[in-house]
């Protein structure tokens, strides 16, 4: 079987490139903007991707016409393109370029919460996902979305936290399951969803911890052995007032977009209700408490 990545020298595809690499089943393609990049970083990961085994091949998802020979001969496209302003045509293109060469399932660039329970204009950018996934369906494309709530790596970095005045701050009463998964087993996950003949036109909902908030303040006291003040910001009604009022007067999306994706966890609106890590016992995903106990939080 053959994969595409698409973003393969992005934060998430440089990992999801590694794990399709482990499979040691699967001719990997990564898809990078310029085989020659000489920024540092990025020469590390082509290299490293290179030295593991994949093929590197040069594709701009902007550039229809880079497309079609890449998709030629490949089973399946795996898209990680960032959150832009190609995340919709860019990956409408993959797409079509997808449909042409009879690619056999396609999996685009979500791994967030359900965006598909989200209306539009509850999150400009999970917006994109909905529109990009509407595609996808009318192309007639076979296609997995991997849903994985929040990345687990960022977590102390999310509006829940104000480590700087050692508080924990929340909305609505607390209570909500919210959803968190390490970048590196939503890599392990995508690997196994490129080749799951159950995945056909659905979604894989994978979390490696599902806490509340009042439960993930708690996990993080007894993870780091530091004590936070328990701050209520008010209720969910509120908190998308606040939301409203702000995007209304924002110079850039990031004033507001964060709370916008708190919002569709906290008000559980986002939730992954079919979570299926059990479909694949081999993993063994990080919780939490350790992933706050590494310290590298
Ligand atoms: N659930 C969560 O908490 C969470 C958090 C963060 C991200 N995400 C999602 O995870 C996905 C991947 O994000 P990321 O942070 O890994 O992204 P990233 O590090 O910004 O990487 C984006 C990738 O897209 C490539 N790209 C951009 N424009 C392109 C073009 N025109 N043609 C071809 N490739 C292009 C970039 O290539 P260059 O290296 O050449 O620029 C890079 O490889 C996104 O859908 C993002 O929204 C989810």
């Amino acid at each position: 079987m053959t994969v595409l990545v698409a973003g393969a020298t992005g934060m998430l595809g440089s990992k999801i490139v590694s794990a399709l690499l482990d499979k040691g089943n699967l001719d990997v393609r990564a898809m990078v903007r310029s085989i020659n990049d000489t920024n540092p970083e990025k020469r590390k990961k082509i290299d490293a991707m290179k030295a593991k085994g994949a093929t590197i091949v040069e594709g701009d998802v902007m550039k229809p016409e880079t497309l079609l020979p890449l998709c030629a001969g490949v089973d399946v496209v795996v898209s990680a393109i960032g959150n832009n302003e190609v995340t919709v045509p860019g990956q409408k293109n993959l797409i079509d370029a997808a449909k042409q060469q009879g690619v056999k399932r396609f999996i685009p660039s979500d791994y967030s919460a359900d965006y598909r329970k989200l209306d539009y204009g509850d999150n400009d950018n999970l917006d994109k996902r909905k529109e990009v996934f509407e595609y996808l369906q009318h192309s007639g494309l076979e296609y997995t979305l991997v849903l994985n709530g929040a990345f687990m790596d960022i977590i102390t970095y999310m509006p829940l936290f104000d480590l700087e005045h050692q508080t924990f701050q929340y909305w609505g009463d607390g209570e909500t399951p919210l959803n968190f998964t390490t970048t590196d087993d939503t890599a392990k996950y995508v690997a196994e969803a490129v080749s799951d003949p159950g995945l056909a036109n659905t979604a894989l909902e994978v979390a490696g911890d599902t806490l509340t908030a009042k439960q993930l303040k708690a996990t993080y006291e007894e993870a780091t052995g530091s004590k936070l003040t328990e701050k209520s910001l008010g209720s969910i009604a509120e908190m998308q007032a606040w939301i409203t009022a702000k995007k209304a007067s924002a110079s850039s999306l990031n004033e507001y977009v964060f709370h916008q994706y708190m919002y569709a966890m906290v008000s559980g609106k986002g939730k992954l209700d079919r979570i299926g890590n059990a479909r694949y016992p081999h993993i063994k995903p990080m919780t939490v408490k350790q992933f706050l106990s590494k310290g590298d939080s």
